[in-house]
């Protein structure tokens, strides 16, 4: 797919999923955010880059982790994302983060620009992940390190189907390449490509719960990147796409709601030489 409609796709579907995103997904990607953290080992005072950035959940904790001595610039290709974040770190004082609208393939960072960069959860949407990696690596300065979290195999993630499901019922595929990176090794491989070294990769499974079909429903549809197709859907091709999506994941029906298999895989690597 054209690289620049597969950008477009993915800026104005977060700009459309930005309010409901945090409810429908906080809880269930904390596991692989938390992991990301534990990998890129964050010191107090380090200057950090959070590429798709979001709503900034990601960044929050970095920002804490660096404390006041320290800074983070969060960027994200959605421009609600980036007013969301930059709104939130106001009404909670905090003064070491900013935002700022870019694309994760051409960062505006000089060179050696930040002692460590972050990627949770971006990358299956970016058209050319291999360039983004090279951009994290970029703008590291000697000794930096960075550490991304993808989504893991097809296989193991229960709730795949969404993206057949919406791809049938719309012109432009939403996210052609969404399970690429987080097949066998390709993440590590990309990071190792792009420059890095001591790559390190690690894959956990985890579990989204939902306590109703409703909820699962919101989180496939509205919560994340197909939202914007979905906002086109009339109600009975809306009806179509929730009966089919329900059917993929009945096979995890528990209680009155669902407890669907997914899988991340999280990656992390440094930059040869030392900052001094
Ligand atoms: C699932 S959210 C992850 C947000 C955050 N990192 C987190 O862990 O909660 C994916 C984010 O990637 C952003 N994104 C998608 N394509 C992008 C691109 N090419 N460049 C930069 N950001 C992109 C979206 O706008 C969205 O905010």
């Amino acid at each position: 797919m054209d690289g620049d409609l597969q950008r477009r796709i993915q800026r104005y579907g977060w700009d459309r999923a930005s309010d409901a995103y945090e409810a429908y997904w906080e809880r269930q990607l904390e596991p692989a955010q938390s992991l990301l953290l534990t990998m890129a080992a964050l010191r107090t005072g380090e200057r950090v880059l959070d590429v798709a950035c979001g709503t900034g959940l990601l960044t929050f904790r970095a920002s804490a982790a660096v404390g006041p001595s320290g800074s983070i610039v969060g960027t994200d290709i959605s421009d609600k994302m980036v007013a969301l974040s930059a709104g939130l770190a106001a009404d909670r004082g905090i003064l070491n983060a900013s935002f700022q609208q870019m694309g994760a393939e051409a960062l505006s960072f000089p060179d050696g620009s930040f002692d460590a960069a972050l990627c949770g959860l971006g990358l299956m949407y970016v058209p050319d992940p291999l360039a983004a990696l090279r951009e994290l690596r970029r703008v590291l300065r000697p000794g930096g390190r960075a550490a991304a979290a993808v989504w893991g195999e097809r296989k193991r993630c229960g709730w795949a189907e969404i993206f057949p499901i919406v791809d049938a019922r719309v012109k432009s595929e939403v996210c052609p390449m969404f399970f690429q990176t987080g097949t066998g090794d390709v993440l590590r491989m990309m990071f190792e490509k792009a420059g890095f070294c001591r790559v390190e990769s690690r894959r956990i499974t985890t579990t989204l719960h939902y306590d109703s079909s409703e909820e699962a429903i919101g989180a496939a549809f509205v919560g994340g990147p197909v939202a914007l197709a979905y906002s086109r859907f009339d109600e009975k091709t809306r009806d179509e796409a929730h009966n089919e999506y329900l059917a993929s994941i009945a096979p995890y029906a528990s209680g009155g709601g669902f407890d669907v298999p997914g899988e991340f895989v999280v990656a992390a690597g440094c930059i040869e030489g030392s900052p001094h």
